[in-house]
């Protein structure tokens, strides 16, 4: 989703603009700008629909020649854009203007009265260029200008309703940058050399030392070799903190996608999410999270958040009611403000999420807080705003996803939410040989799941096949339910097939009116207490001519096609499962010449509601 980076003070602005931009791909958007100034306030502005290596051979083209000029130009901003309000095209990329062109701000988040405030200012004077929310922030900039930045910005301010974070230049001061920040993301990297700003953190990766998270609400106003923090309207003091985080391991190795390498690396990451955490001779889980449980009494789990995070959460809510015996649930962050879900304080509110910025998430986070609710997190970034906010958690220890389509943080929330699971079991629930058995198996995951890596030529080979078809079915029961949501969900995102997802017993209750021969099944079916009733749905497609690709550990002569996968215990086997409608919506979206790392619309982190 949209990302800033922004630079000012004594070196030459584009370069690192540039490279800025490249640390902020990953997060997926659909087109990119840069906008440096030099000390008399001219600036240069290069704008490109497309990728950065786009906007990259423009900067080249426009720039041949001019290197000892650009010198002068010593600060700047740079935006990449997922379309939110008005297509992506130039005329919408950041940063945005105001109409006498002195006022250039770069956005992420919404103006959410934007729609009021454009109105007014065009009864008054006003021509708006874009079609953007965000062109309301200059324009209001100009018409309240004072002839001091910051004294305006906090005149404006007042006025944006919404999520947002902004940074801030103009002409009439060159010296001077202002970012704040409401809701959405913005760190402030203070250099030797400079000033640094990102939305990001991993933008600043590996080479930002002294670092300063801006809290909701705050602004940073930088002039010349200095800044100074405001929060309500007054200067406060933040400390410096060391940014901890490793930077992204950028390169694909001997892969084609980042998305297959991860695949991959799944394994690897089930056996480092036990390490020091399950006691396999004790038969025991224990961390610094399970600690500051054990005096909690919890007779409810509610597991909150959105996409594939959603679905671990669906999954762990089936575990807690089968395995630990307590009533659960899972809940989609989007809707959970509008059920007026009562605060219970037993009750376990557990945020999943592979990013560390879905706002969504952190929305319901936020509300839990203020009714001073109980909440764990499991997410993948150290110093991570719900890794902050949450009471206690388990990181996932899964390295970062570069792949828009999640996979190896879709297994790693499953197994932190498995091992949670367990160490919440409760002894009237289920015997203490069944509790063992499904710890034993756990220890089993990873090197079930290299067996289903190595049959991927056949996944591939039914890939093809599924490749020819505009519309699938995903169907399955009870934990392969939930799988079949996450096929579904990746067949969609990555090959662009229209895909649904239905538990299999539901299929005779309307989606059977779907039925024809070009709209296919895979049907998730394990050898458990429930093979027989899945072979009965197959009965029922197949007696209607519909096609079924069977993914299961026992050979069914009735499926047109089989996925043939190990036996493993049933609570183990999505972890199969799932990996092998990863690696088929993957062939899948190969077949079709996708855009695998980068499908089209999407983007790694989702920091707008
Ligand atoms: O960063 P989060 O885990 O909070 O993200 C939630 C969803 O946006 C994310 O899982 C999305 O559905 C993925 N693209 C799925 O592959």
């Amino acid at each position: 989703m949209c990302g800033i980076f922004a630079y000012q003070w004594n070196k030459q602005a584009l370069p690192i603009l540039q490279r800025g931009l490249e640390r902020l791909e990953y997060r997926g958007y659909d087109s990119a700008w840069v906008c440096v100034m030099d000390a008399q306030g001219s600036t240069k502005l290069i704008k490109s629909v497309g990728k950065v290596s786009e906007l990259e051979s423009k900067i080249s083209k426009q720039t041949k020649g001019k290197e000892e000029e650009l010198n002068a130009f010593t600060r700047g901003i740079a935006h990449t854009r997922w379309a939110t309000h008005g297509v992506a095209s130039e005329v919408n990329t950041h940063p945005h203007h105001d109409a006498g062109n002195h006022f250039y701000v770069i956005h992420n988040g919404i103006i959410e009265n934007h729609a009021k405030l454009k109105k007014q200012l065009r009864e008054k004077w006003y021509t708006f260029y874009s079609q953007t929310d965000s062109e309301v922030v200059p324009a209001l900039l100009a018409e309240h200008w004072t002839g001091d930045l910051l004294e305006t910005v906090e005149k404006v301010l007042p006025l944006l309703h919404g999520a947002y974070a902004l940074v801030i230049m103009t002409t009439h001061a060159p010296n001077e940058i202002v970012a704040l920040k409401r809701w959405s993301p913005l760190i402030l990297w203070t250099a030797p050399d400079g000033f640094y700003c990102s939305s990001d953190m991993q933008a600043l990766a590996g080479y930002a030392t002294q670092t300063v998270t801006l809290s909701d609400g705050e602004l940073v106003y930088i002039k010349n070799n200095d800044y100074i923090i405001k929060a309500e309207w007054k200067i406060i003091k933040k400390d410096l903190e060391k940014l901890d985080i490793k930077a992204m391991d950028e390169s694909r190795g001997e892969y084609e996608t980042f998305m297959r390498k991860e695949i991959d690396e799944q394994p690897a990451i089930i056996r480092r999410a036990f390490m020091g955490r399950v006691n396999f001779d004790e038969k025991a889980i224990h961390a610094d999270a399970t600690k500051y449980l054990k005096d909690k009494e919890i007779q409810k789990v509610v597991f909150v958040g959105c996409g594939t995070s959603y679905n671990a959460g669906q999954m762990g809510a089936l575990w807690m009611q089968n395995i630990a015996g307590i009533d659960a649930s899972a809940k989609i962050a989007s809707e959970y403000m509008h059920q007026r879900i009562p605060t219970d304080p037993k009750t376990l509110h557990v945020f999943l999420s592979q990013s560390w910025e879905t706002a969504d998430s952190i929305e319901v986070l936020k509300h839990i807080k203020d009714k001073g609710g109980l909440t764990f997190g499991i997410v993948n970034v150290v110093g991570s705003t719900i890794a902050t906010m949450t009471d206690c958690g388990f990181f996932l220890r899964a390295g970062y996803e570069i792949g828009v389509a999640s996979t190896k943080a879709f297994t790693a929330q499953m197994i932190n939410i498995l091992m949670l699971t367990l160490f919440l079991w409760k002894k009237w629930s289920l015997s203490y040989d069944r509790y063992t058995n499904i710890l034993h198996a756990m220890k089993t995951v990873p090197s079930l799941m290299e067996q289903i890596i190595a049959q991927e030529d056949a996944i591939a080979n039914v890939a093809k096949e599924m490749s020819r078809f505009n519309n699938m079915f995903f169907l399955g029961r009870k934990y392969e339910y939930v799988v079949a949501d996450e096929g579904s969900l990746k067949l969609k995102e990555l090959s662009y097939i229209h895909s649904e997802s239905y538990p299999a017993g539901e299929l005779k209750h309307g989606p059977l009116a779907l039925i024809e021969e070009s709209f296919p099944c895979v049907l998730i079916a394990p050898h458990d207490g429930l093979f027989e009733q899945n072979m009965s749905s197959m009965a029922e497609i197949q007696s209607r001519k519909w096609k079924v690709l069977v993914v299961s550990n026992r050979e069914t002569e009735w499926a047109d096609r089989m996925i043939t996968i190990p036996s493993a215990h049933p609570a183990v086997m999505p972890f199969l499962t799932t990996m092998v409608v990863q690696l088929l919506s993957y062939h899948v979206a190969k077949e079709l010449g996708r855009d695998i790392d980068k499908p089209r619309n999407l983007a790694k982190s989702v920091t707008v509601k």
